[in-house]
């Protein structure tokens, strides 16, 4: 047994990939504030039963009028001082709730700074203008009742048929959220809830408290001067009944969170959400990564629920379960250095409603044009405009289809954003132009660190304008990156946003042209030799706030004001960018990716569940490196990265500077036949994944789905996580992320799955072992469905514009199906004026029909007109009902062509074990048209 222990540690210690240099990065302890507040949970669970929360509920100062009710919390301290904490709680229209808490002598400006600080005093009341989407609307009927259901409690009615109650009860302070009278959020219900109030220095001493992490805090040789002293916020969050949690990306982790109170499979550590460039990071850790989302969702059989926790500081979330079967529950507990309480309620009864609740606080996804989702060619760096230009025409020579080729920091001159290395990109436009005639895009590196040279404009304009982020002693702040010395654009200035967009138009950004596009890395901030890689906490950002405020939100700022610019650029053309640091609201502009991981089977493997709850937490158009960024993957490795990487919304293959070449063309055979089938498979289903973008943009469902979405109500498969459903086309994949020929899948619910290749069917209900040799990519379609496809090889997704569509029908056991497709030009927005199709495609009663789900808007005509082209060329139906056997035509009835006409079709017996089925030829109706088949 020793042996045996022995063994695992030592297996542990040598798993590759733990290089993180944890040395650079703090644990809770390390971090005064989390300590504090984590040690004020101990001690509460220590004191069990007798620990009483401070906080109390002033129940006359309570005022309600159109779905917001006011009033003081106070908090009892030692010092008898009175400690007034105002309390705002709205109630919306959609149905979410928020609690804002915050602190009167702050509010006042009534406290002190030390060390001659100019920051600005009060907690960080803005988070809200970045991460949402705008005003929400109040709730009308919403009613409010004092003193019930009895002395000590309030009650708020809310909600669709006012299923929602928010019960507060006054001493000590606590607030219970119900769904038709059932718990399923409780605020403070083990008294965690801690709001430090300001005070001078040596007051908490002279009470005999310990300020040792109160004033100036040392981390790693960097001392943070904190001219505000302690000012965190907490609360614990509990989910009665719920033993599953999602969400809060970004952590290389599974996607069922895990306890983080140590013990078997669980983390020693809370989950940590400081936006930071951890170079190697670790798997199946609690650290933070490069983004951060603080929105939680809770998941039950039947149940889902969820909270947005908007602050924007360094924030630590502990997570302790209770799995007892008659007592299950989640407890979270909610911890940020400084900011307010502002915490919103969702309550519903589907991840979807959650999902969409969620969205009308931070806005759902963009719509990106859809060159976005077909496959980036991306490296660390293609080094001159001549080898990009080579790339591209051997993509053509061995037929791969690609959208957008990348260019690294190395294209620029001496890494001076909006420049061109004059040497090995001479001619940008040329380049650009080869990439046009094949409708393919360019894809830029560009940061928010600006060298700092006198003479390079774009360094003079940011120093001059007094544009940049400034120290603590309200200089200019010097750091480090990639260009040497730099200093930091300060995107939360709207006058830097608005200098920044003029650096973009094509007279000031000399070489660029429409089809370039752009990536805004490193905005964690990420700064070499800062503390924890980034900047200090103390800096001063545009209002006076300090960094340690609003760090969370730096990465949105720079993406927000390049969106616009981009906007500015080309009118109506959709932008792309990609970030690598992000927070709630980032969704509504750009894609992301997961960082630098490495060439290992683990990094593809955690890429699923990282991917799959970026989808949960509202920001789905997300990808992982393919092939891995550091390092050199073999071939089976990157071939199952393909076969993988065709699932990520964004599909981007990259590697670092010193990683061998990987082209798919470079690949031995028969690995680069496997991969370009793969890439042909992401191309063939492009109208599906767009279809599934549309849907994100309208409610934020994810593009790729973790099996609870489809089975909420099946606890078998909530946890599940390598393996994801496409949008709501009924397609499963499970990607091989092991070195294996096989591999497992678990096929939920009552309908038969069939192989999406050869239709060889399997029984639903069940875990089921496949053959998985390398040229397999194991994907399923669950009966009922129906699925377009463009079938036709193209060089770029915007070349396969005016290509016919085939559609793949599979039925239940009542014999239906149904499936969706939403069409535009992919690239404006036209579609915000009916330039768009969207059709619902049913089969019932051996009827397929086309049904027009669109609103129609000023440009629908012309649109039509546009396509009217564009048909089916082909119907696919699989396990088809007996009877077609002897059928050998359809019966087509198309709007407006007046009247029917008949298709041939042919029945296809196949082996025992895999489904017949049968094909429509040629039955030529308009994709944009309302048309009926009878089968
Ligand atoms: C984001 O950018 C848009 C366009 O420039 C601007 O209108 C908006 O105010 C910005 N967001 C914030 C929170 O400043
Ligand atoms: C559709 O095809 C017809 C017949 O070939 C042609 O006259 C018409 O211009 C085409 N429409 C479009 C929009 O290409």
């Amino acid at each position: 047994m020793l042996r045996l222990t022995f063994f695992v540690l030592l297996v542990y210690i040598i798993v590759p990939g733990l290089a993180v240099t944890h040395e650079d990065f703090k644990t809770c302890t390390q971090s005064g504030f989390c300590k504090r507040n984590r040690d004020l949970a101990d001690k509460a669970f220590a004191t069990g039963k007798s620990w009483t929360s401070p906080y109390t509920l002033t129940p006359d100062a309570l005022k309600f009028d159109s779905g917001v009710l006011t009033g003081v919390v106070r908090k009892d301290v030692v010092s008898g001082e009175d400690v007034e904490l105002p309390i705002v709680m709205s109630f919306y229209e959609s149905g979410a709730a928020r609690v804002v808490i915050d602190e009167e002598k702050r509010m006042a400006g009534l406290i002190e700074l030390r060390h001659d600080s100019k920051a600005n005093k009060k907690r960080y009341d803005e988070a809200w203008k970045w991460a949402t989407d705008g005003e929400l609307e109040l709730s009308e009927s919403a009613i409010f009742r004092q003193d019930h259901p009895g002395p000590g409690y309030s009650l708020m009615n809310y909600g669709p048929n006012d299923r929602f109650s928010a019960i507060l009860h006054h001493s000590p302070f606590e607030v219970e959220f119900q769904i038709d009278g059932k718990t399923h959020i409780h605020l403070n219900s083990r008294g965690l809830l801690n709001l430090e109030h300001w005070r001078p220095k040596g007051s908490g001493e002279a009470l005999g408290e310990d300020e040792s992490t109160w004033w100036e805090e040392t981390f790693a040789k960097f001392t943070d001067s904190k001219p505000r002293g302690p000012e965190s916020v907490a609360v614990d969050v509990e989910f009665p009944g719920y033993n599953h949690v999602f969400g809060i990306p970004e952590h290389a982790d599974q996607i069922s969170l895990r306890e983080t109170r140590g013990g078997p499979g669980n983390h020693e550590e809370p989950y940590r959400l400081y936006n930071s460039d951890v170079f190697e990071y670790e798997l199946n850790s609690p650290m933070s990564l490069y983004g951060a989302i603080p929105y939680m969702q809770a998941h039950r059989f039947g149940s889902t629920v969820g909270v947005f926790w908007l602050n924007a500081a360094e924030t630590w979330i502990d997570i302790v379960k209770e799995h007892d079967s008659n007592d299950k529950q989640t407890s979270t507990h909610w911890i940020s250095e400084s900011g307010r309480i502002d915490l919103f309620i969702f309550l519903g009864d589907t991840p979807k409603d959650i999902g969409q609740a969620y969205g009308k606080v931070t806005g759902y996804p963009q719509l990106p044009p859809q060159f976005a989702i077909g496959y980036h060619q991306c490296r660390w760096n293609y080094m001159s405009d001549e080898d990009v230009k080579t790339v591209d025409a051997t993509f053509d020579k061995y037929q791969i289809p690609y959208d957008a080729i990348w260019l690294d920091i190395e294209y620029t001159d001496e890494r001076k954003y909006f420049t061109w290395h004059p040497l090995r990109f001479p001619s940008p436009k040329d380049m650009q132009e080869q990439l046009m005639e094949s409708e393919r895009k360019l894809v830029v590196l560009i940061d928010p660190h600006i060298k700092k040279e006198s003479g390079y404009f774009v360094s003079d304009e940011l120093r001059s304008k007094g544009l940049a982020v400034l120290n603590k002693d309200n200089e200019i702040y010097d750091g480090s990156c990639w260009p040497g010395l730099s200093n930091w654009i300060d995107a939360f200035n709207p006058a830097t946003a608005a200098w920044w967009n003029t650096l973009h138009k094509y007279d000031r950004y000399k070489g660029s042209l429409s089809n370039l596009f752009i990536e805004n890395d490193m905005g964690e901030p990420s700064v070499f030799h800062g503390p924890e890689l980034t900047m200090p906490r103390d800096n001063i950002h545009h209002g006076n706030w300090e960094h340690r405020d609003v760090h969370n939100l730096n990465g949105l700022t720079i993406i927000n004001a390049t969106f616009q610019a981009l906007l500015d650029r080309e009118a109506n053309t959709r932008p792309f960018l990609l970030t690598r640091s992000f927070y709630s609201g980032s969704q509504r502009m750009t894609a992301m990716w997961t960082g630098d991981n490495q060439a290992k089977w683990e990094h593809l493997a955690i890429s699923l569940p990282m991917i799959l709850t970026n989808g949960i937490a509202g920001f789905p158009f997300a990808g992982a490196d393919v092939g891995g960024f550091f390092d050199d993957p073999d071939v089976h490795l990157l071939t199952r990265w393909y076969q993988a990487g065709i699932w990520y919304p964004f599909f981007r293959a990259h590697s670092h500077l010193d990683t061998k070449r990987r082209e798919p063309y470079l690949i031995q055979e028969p690995y680069r036949t496997y991969i370009i089938r793969a890439l042909r498979l992401r191309y063939q289903l492009l109208p599906a994944w767009y279809t599934a973008f549309h849907e994100a943009s309208i409610n934020g469902m994810p593009i790729v789905r973790p099996q609870y979405y489809i089975f909420p109500k099946d606890e078998e498969g909530f946890a599940i996580d390598d393996q994801l459903w496409l949008g709501g086309t009924g397609i499963l994949a499970k990607p091989v992320v092991e070195d294996t020929d096989s591999t497992e899948v678990y096929l939920a619910g009552e309908e038969k799955y069939y192989d999406y290749f050869d239709f060889t069917i399997y029984s639903p209900g069940k875990t089921h072992s496949i053959e998985a040799p390398m040229e397999k990519i194991p994907m399923f379609i669950k009966g009922g469905h129906i699925i377009p496809r463009r079938d036709r090889p193209r060089r770029s997704s915007a070349l396969m514009r005016s290509d016919p569509f085939t559609l793949i029908v599979t039925l239940t056991k009542d014999g239906t199906a149904e499936g969706s497709l939403y069409f535009d030009d992919g690239e404006s927005y036209d579609y915000e004026e009916g330039a768009y199709i969207h059709r619902q495609l049913l089969f019932h009663d051996r009827v397929l029909s086309s049904v027009d789900i669109g609103a129609r808007g000023r440009q629908t005509d012309k649109f039509l007109k546009k396509i009217e082209n564009i048909t089916v060329e082909r119907i696919v139906l699989i396990d088809p009902p007996p009877e077609l056997k002897n059928t050998q035509t359809v019966k087509i009835l198309e709007e407006g062509s007046g009247s029917e006409y008949d298709a041939p079709l042919a029945y296809y017996e196949v082996d025992e074990g895999k489904a017949d089925y049968v094909v429509v030829k040629k039955p030529n109706m308009r994709i944009g048209s309302t048309w009926q088949i009878k089968f």
